[in-house]
């Protein structure tokens, strides 16, 4: 990182850098949290004296929360990549001091706050995911849930604050420690910890789209204001697109009336000023082509160039998330073999899609859908000796990896997206060097618009012409964009990222008057 932190840094986000599981033998195991955001976060451990503060997610989880002597748990942040759990503690890789303490909140306020409000609300909110006529309904039940979201970020705030060390006296936010809270589950999280701790210095980032002010307004009017005037308690607040800053400007002028002056990026509120910036994340282009080359990958490599036969292949890979648009990618593919017959026999299209939130009735209803579809399209189109369609619902990273070396075309469609990594990292390793079909509604388009093909992700024939483009671009084409884009993809690695963020964090601490 080229900004050196000094004193203390505190992370806060839902999912944290480990998580366990429970053996049948009644024992905890502990695996490292995965994703370029831990990866990312993990970077500053190097540097700072680390808090990482996350939730218990699961039983196992609250069990080991439960064990750690004082919540601190035996886990160390390394700068190499996440939270790796072992018998050391964090001594010597994050500084004396570096820990992670896992919120043991009570089950039914975590199940309403990050179910109810955060994944069935907010996310559905900012990447417009609602089915009007029916949903939302906002009447007690979701106040009910409201509760548990506020006690859910107010046990954030108090662990943040507890573990920011004793208060210096009449400090403000230019003192040295610094608080870095991640995303959409903790929005109201740095208003609160501003008033437990004014002197802090308070980012927070957004890994999410912002909805423009009119679909923002579906919430109720004294929820939108609570949302806006959480992040607003931060010093600074980052997004990963110019787009979804602009559309966060927009709704603090809409919904609170706030001062919003659009060239320097502030928000004057409440006696208060947000600087507001624009830190796109990128990948570490050097550990993930390691991590691509390992024996484990390779395997996956062979396997699934036999099962191309030297045909070419239409790669994605997402989690089954409502926001990935995985039916109107299939629905595109169908078209493409309709449409453009002499594709048939000649590609293979291998769609890998991971289960997630399954205990939301959305996201299992969606899963089956892109099983029927698949179905579908392997009934319709399949031969003896043509399967034009792979899916696998399980995760397998090394798979994955196998499949960004292998793609010809990679499909990337969502609906909206914060920035979508997985544009980013198939460029750096496709080693044919692939064509990508990317959606013009996720923050990666900013970046990677020169190199990609870009579609509107609700016209599924103009997806297809894309594929179509894509499978018959020439190689110099190919070549030309394929560099263009995997430049891109690697600008802006996690520790530059958080290091913008952390400069910028400085600057704004630095306005706030003495
Ligand atoms: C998005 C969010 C992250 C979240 C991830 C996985 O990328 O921005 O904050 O961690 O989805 O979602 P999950 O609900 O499984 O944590």
């Amino acid at each position: 990182m080229s900004a050196e932190p000094a004193g203390r840094v505190l992370i806060a986000s839902n999912r944290g850098p480990v998580s366990f599981s429970l053996g049948d033998d009644g024992k905890l195991t502990s695996r490292r949290g995965g994703g370029g955001v831990v990866a990312g976060l993990s970077a500053v451990a190097g540097r700072a004296e680390v808090l990482w503060v996350c939730a218990a997610l699961n039983d196992a989880d609250r069990a080991a929360a439960r064990a750690a002597p004082g919540g601190r748990l035996d886990v160390s942040l390394s700068a190499d990549g996440a939270g790796r759990p072992g018998p050391e503690s964090g001594a010597g890789l994050g500084g004396p001091e570096s820990m992670v303490r896992m919120l043991d909140i009570p089950a039914l306020v975590f199940d309403r706050a990050y179910n109810g409000v955060a994944n069935s609300t907010l996310w559905f909110i900012h990447h417009l995911l609602y089915d009007t006529p029916n949903r939302p309904l906002f009447g007690l039940a979701f106040r009910r849930e409201w509760e548990s979201f506020r006690a859910y970020n107010a046990a954030f705030a108090d662990a943040l604050a507890k573990g920011a060390g004793p208060a210096i006296p009449g400090a403000t936010a230019r003192a040295g420690t610094r608080a870095m809270v991640q995303d959409y589950h903790l929005t109201l999280v740095p208003r609160m910890l501003a008033e437990r701790r004014p002197d802090l210095a308070i980012a927070h980032f957004s890994h999410t789209p912002w909805a423009p002010p009119e679909y923002f307004a579906l919430l109720p009017d004294d929820v939108a204001r609570e949302v806006l005037e959480g992040i607003l308690g931060a010093d600074h607040a980052g997004f990963h697109a110019q787009r979804w800053a602009d559309a966060f400007l927009d709704c603090c002028e809409a919904v609170l009336g706030a001062q919003v002056d659009r060239v320097a990026r502030t928000v004057r509120h409440a006696g208060h000023t947000t600087t507001v910036g624009v830190h796109p994340l990128g990948v570490d282009a050097p550990q993930l082509r390691t991590r691509a080359a390992a024996d484990d990958v390779q395997a996956h490599v062979t396997a699934l160039t036999e099962l191309a036969e030297g045909r070419k292949l239409i790669v994605r890979i997402d989690r089954t998330e409502l926001s990935k648009n995985i039916v109107r990618g299939l629905a595109a593919y169908r078209e493409l073999l309709i449409t453009w017959p002499q594709w048939r026999g000649r590609v293979v299209h291998l769609a890998f899609a991971y289960p997630s939130r399954h205990d939301l009735p959305e996201y299992r209803e969606y899963t089956a859908s892109v099983q029927r579809m698949a179905r579908e399209i392997v009934d319709e189109f399949g031969t003896e000796d043509w399967d034009p369609l792979v899916l696998q619902v399980n995760d397998d990273y090394p798979r994955s990896l196998a499949a960004y070396r292998l793609a010809d075309v990679l499909l990337v469609n969502p609906v909206r997206d914060g920035m979508n990594l997985v544009a980013k990292e198939a460029p750096l390793l496709s080693e044919r060097g692939c064509a990508v079909v990317l959606s013009r509604e996720a923050g990666a388009a900013a970046e990677l618009a020169e190199g990609a093909l870009l579609v509107n992700p609700y016209d599924v024939s103009a997806t297809a012409q894309a594929l179509h483009e894509a499978l018959s671009m020439t190689d110099e084409e190919r070549s030309r964009r394929a560099a263009l884009l995997a430049q891109a993809s690697a600008s802006c690695p996690p520790d530059q990222w958080l290091a913008a963020q952390l400069s910028a964090l400085e600057t704004a601490a630095r306005r706030q008057p003495a």
